[in-house]
């Protein structure tokens, strides 16, 4: 698949890395949708360092549909991106979500019809050091999962030869819920707390999180995630492996002020759990406490 169009809406700390990633391909035509004007960016990655100045766009007007958009603002951004998916995409454009949380295509309100929206897992760490300025880790071979399905399989061959890559997974429920499961812990708590994951090694914080765990496992089986019976201890000790000193996103925002991507995390889970007249009294209570935390910020 050569000489697509490709949209990318919010130059973060994924955003910019994916954007940066398919310009120094040179295989597609890249457009960067931001709030703010950019010259470069600049790329820095294990194998080296990109700087690429691919187009940018600061407002909708005056854009065209392309084949594809990667969404890749913070999940409570997702309607505010509404006015750049309406001019950007056509009848055939598929747009991917490179966000956190489960339900991706519920979030974008119906502006693009469900079965042109692939959700993406991500599974690499995109930082931002400056404007137009990220680094790239990969934390597993797997930089991005997505659904096996004709949508993900042309997500994934869009981004081939690049420096980050999308993989097809058969399993793409049950990955999604176990991503979900360390994100609806290690972010609330860090959040919460205002420490990094190191409060994750106290035991109180250990019995809240293991309680929060076996909540959301039951609610993920029963949207057809397939986790075993030692799911929510599994994750734990998965979490004790991360350095104490690691930061999250929502522990980021949290600090910095800034809205929290909780609905897409503990929000969704809340409400799938009453989808399925499952209680959640553990989530239910973080979802109250973070949502007054976000609004205040917002
Ligand atoms: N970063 C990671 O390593 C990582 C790893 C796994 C999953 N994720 C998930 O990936 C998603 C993106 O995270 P991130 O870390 O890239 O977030 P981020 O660094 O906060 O970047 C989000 C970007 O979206 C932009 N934005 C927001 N609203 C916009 C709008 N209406 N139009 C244009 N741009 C807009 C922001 O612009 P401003 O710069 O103007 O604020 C910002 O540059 C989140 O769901 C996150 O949980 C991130």
């Amino acid at each position: 698949m050569t000489g697509q169009s490709v949209a990318v809406i919010g130059l973060g700390g994924i955003g910019g890395s994916l954007a940066a990633a398919l310009q120094a391909a040179g295989r597609h035509a890249v457009l960067c949708c931001a709030r703010r004007p950019l010259d470069r960016l600049i790329l820095d990655h294990p194998e080296g360092r990109e700087e690429v100045s691919p187009p940018v766009a600061t407002t909708p007007e005056g854009l065209s549909p392309v084949d594809w958009v990667a969404l890749c603002t913070k999940a409570q951004d997702s309607a505010a991106a509404a006015p750049w998916l309406r001019v950007l995409c056509g009848p055939a454009t598929r747009v991917a979500v490179l966000q956190n949380g489960i339900g991706h295509a519920a979030r974008l309100g119906g502006v693009v019809p469900p079965e042109r929206v692939v959700p993406a897992i991500v599974y690499f760490n995109g930082e931002r050091l400056g404007d137009g300025h990220l680094r790239l880790r990969r934390v597993t071979e797997c930089d991005m999962a997505v659904p096996d399905d004709e949508a993900g399989r042309g997500f994934a061959a869009l981004l081939a030869g690049s420096l980050v890559g999308a993989h097809p997974a058969p399993d793409f429920v049950t990955r999604a819920w176990r991503k979900l499961l360390i994100n609806i812990v290690a972010n609330p708590l860090t959040a919460i707390t205002r420490q990094r994951q190191q409060v994750l090694r106290r035991d109180d914080i250990r019995a809240l999180g293991l309680a929060l765990l076996e909540e959301a496992v039951a609610v993920g089986r029963a949207e057809g995630a397939e986790l075993p019976g030692d799911a929510a201890r599994a994750v734990w000790a998965l979490l004790m492996t991360y350095p104490a000193e690691a930061g999250t996103s929502m522990y980021q925002d949290a600090l910095a002020g800034r809205p929290l991507e909780i609905e897409a995390l503990t929000g969704t889970v809340v409400a799938a759990a009453e989808r399925h007249g499952i209680p959640v009294p553990q989530n239910r209570a973080m979802l109250a406490l973070l949502r007054a935390v976000s609004d205040a910020a917002g």
